[in-house]
């Protein structure tokens, strides 16, 4: 018998939410707003071919020797990586040429999050930035796939106990995008991030965050005006097409701008 439930949308931080994606089989949207989601979504949008999400920074060196013309572009501390091409910051893509090129990307915990989601029905990455292009396609797919929709506020993979506010306002915006009910267990995080969204706004919010606070110490207080632009982008999705064997072992994750009609079956 054809379940005649709507499709609902769940609120999960951290490896708990990509546990329950794939638990689930749901359509998994990593939020790492502070600022792998909107690195990687200016990356499509500034004409990457795909980007290959992977855990480890060795995992992209050993991706770049197997794939020369590839670049590479993360984080660690905040900082760009030794040797790679561009850090984790939105505002440096948007300037950059990345034309028709293959990335290799990894962060401290957007790229873990995505590599863990694998095993869910989908997987994308979203933020405030491509809010109403998620929402659209993500609600699209769970519809046709009758299955739940997970938002994953990132947090921080060196340290599960974070509460990372800066992805659960970017959550909370995305949720707020999709037509679809609010799971009964996820409405009072919702509802709490909301409030805060209307009383400090957006750009506050992820500024007095700490994650924000450390990036302004660094010196990237204008990637946080990036991330804190609601639909910036209208069409990119970052979604997985490919599970990528790694060089070495381990699996990363091909992302390209959306379309999930040609995505591989996982
Ligand atoms: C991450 O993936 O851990 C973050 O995007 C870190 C950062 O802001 O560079």
């Amino acid at each position: 018998m054809t379940s005649t439930r709507p499709v609902e949308v769940h609120l999960r931080s951290g490896e708990d939410g990509c546990h329950w994606a794939r638990e689930h089989k749901a359509v998994a949207v990593v939020v790492d707003a502070l600022r792998a989601s909107a690195t990687i979504t200016c990356l499509l949008h500034g004409g990457a071919a795909a980007v290959v999400v992977v855990k480890e920074i060795d995992e992209a060196y050993a991706y770049r020797e197997a794939h020369p013309d590839t670049l590479l572009v993360g984080e660690r501390g905040g900082l760009k990586v030794d040797g790679f091409d561009f850090g984790n910051s939105p505002n440096e893509i948007q300037r950059a040429d990345v034309q028709g090129r293959q990335v290799a990307f990894t962060s401290t915990t957007g790229a873990q999050r995505l590599v863990d989601c694998l095993g869910a029905s989908a997987i994308t990455v979203g933020t405030t930035i491509n809010a109403s292009a998620v929402a659209r396609q993500v609600s699209a797919m769970a519809v046709a796939e009758r299955v739940p929709i997970v938002i994953i506020p990132a947090g921080l993979a060196t340290d599960p106990d974070v509460v990372a506010v800066e992805d659960w306002l970017g959550a909370t915006v995305l949720a707020g995008h999709l037509a679809l009910p609010i799971h009964q267990a996820s409405a009072p995080s919702y509802q709490q991030y909301q409030q805060l969204i209307q009383s400090t706004g957006l750009l506050q919010g992820f500024l007095q965050s700490s994650h924000g606070q450390q990036l302004v110490r660094l010196g990237f207080t204008d990637d946080i005006r990036v991330c804190a632009q609601v639909d910036l982008i209208t069409d990119i999705v970052p979604t997985l097409m490919a599970v990528v064997p790694l060089p070495h072992g381990g699996q990363g994750v091909r992302l390209r701008r959306g379309a999930p009609e040609h995505a591989t079956s996982l």
